[in-house]
């Protein structure tokens, strides 16, 4: 049987929306991964881990009135919430896994995006020849990842975090700091079969209060991954303690990665 994901339920999907509605930081990110894919030119999108519709609704304002955009999301719940909050006929939303994207899309794209979600997306060899198969020529697949989970980045942990894996691991000893998802030259090597070469990489930093990141351990799951051995009350049992630990005003900095890879042009790609 499939593992259900971290990601599906209403209560999920509110306490997203309500915190990308209140908090900067999905905004902000979403902005800037619009701002680098070259929108204005697009004719199709693809929006992989669309979520509540943010990505979709920052791409949309650079895209044309004639350009596409799908967005997938294995949550039916998130998807539910796009599908009402991004009412513009250029876009459409999908439920279904990453692992299945060639089966649910049939289109192909010159544009794919992915806004803080790809390195939750599947790292299989299916997964990646199907976004060969998904993408035109030049496409460019372009997509942001927090840079504790790529490796070779040096992060500093936050107070929070330290206060709230303690916490975690004081309740459940199945507690782990997830491994680094995202290896950059294995990534590279395995798109580099289907034609794709890194095109860009590039740091981000996102300055803002240790309330945010508290606030972003409201969403069940965010600690769904740290504790998946504890309810959602005791996760958030853990969550409130941290939080009265640390001082939810003082500044912290989130650092991001940008990666951009272009796919080969149409000659490249005939003669492979
Ligand atoms: C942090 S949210 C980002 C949503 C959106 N891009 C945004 O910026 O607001 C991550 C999303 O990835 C989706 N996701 C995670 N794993 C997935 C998978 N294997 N297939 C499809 N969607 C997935 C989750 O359901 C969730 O909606």
């Amino acid at each position: 049987m499939e593992k259900r994901s971290c990601w599906q339920g209403w209560l999920n999907a509110e306490v997203y929306q309500e915190f990308v509605e209140h908090w900067p930081i999905y905004a902000w990110l979403n902005r800037d991964l619009a701002a680098g894919a070259d929108l204005e030119t697009a004719r199709r999108v693809l929006d992989l881990g669309s979520g509540t519709g943010a990505t979709a609704a920052a791409c949309l304002r650079r895209m044309r009135p004639e350009a596409r955009l799908v967005g997938i999301d294995g949550s039916a719940e998130m998807v539910g919430v796009a599908r009402s909050r991004v009412r513009d006929e250029r876009a459409l939303f999908v439920v279904a896994d990453a692992r299945a994207v060639g089966e649910a899309v049939r289109n192909r794209f010159d544009r794919i995006v992915a806004n803080a979600s790809f390195w939750l997306l599947p790292r299989t060899a299916k997964f990646y020849a199907a976004l060969g198969a998904l993408s035109e020529p030049d496409a460019l697949l372009t997509f942001n990842v927090p840079a504790e989970e790529v490796a070779g980045e040096v992060v500093r942990p936050h107070a929070f975090q330290v206060a709230l894996g303690r916490r975690l691991r004081g309740r459940h000893m199945s507690f782990a700091r997830p491994t680094v998802a995202l290896h950059p030259e294995r990534l590279e090597e395995r798109l580099g079969v289907h034609g794709f070469r890194l095109e860009k990489r590039e740091s981000l930093v996102y300055k803002g209060r240790q309330r945010e990141l508290i606030e972003l351990m409201a969403i069940p799951a965010m600690t769904a991954r740290l504790a998946p051995g504890l309810s959602a009350e005791e996760r958030q049992a853990a969550v409130a303690e941290a939080a009265a630990a640390v001082d939810p005003g003082e500044e912290v900095e989130v650092p991001w990665v940008v990666f951009g890879f272009r796919r080969s042009g149409a000659g490249e790609l005939r003669t492979r």
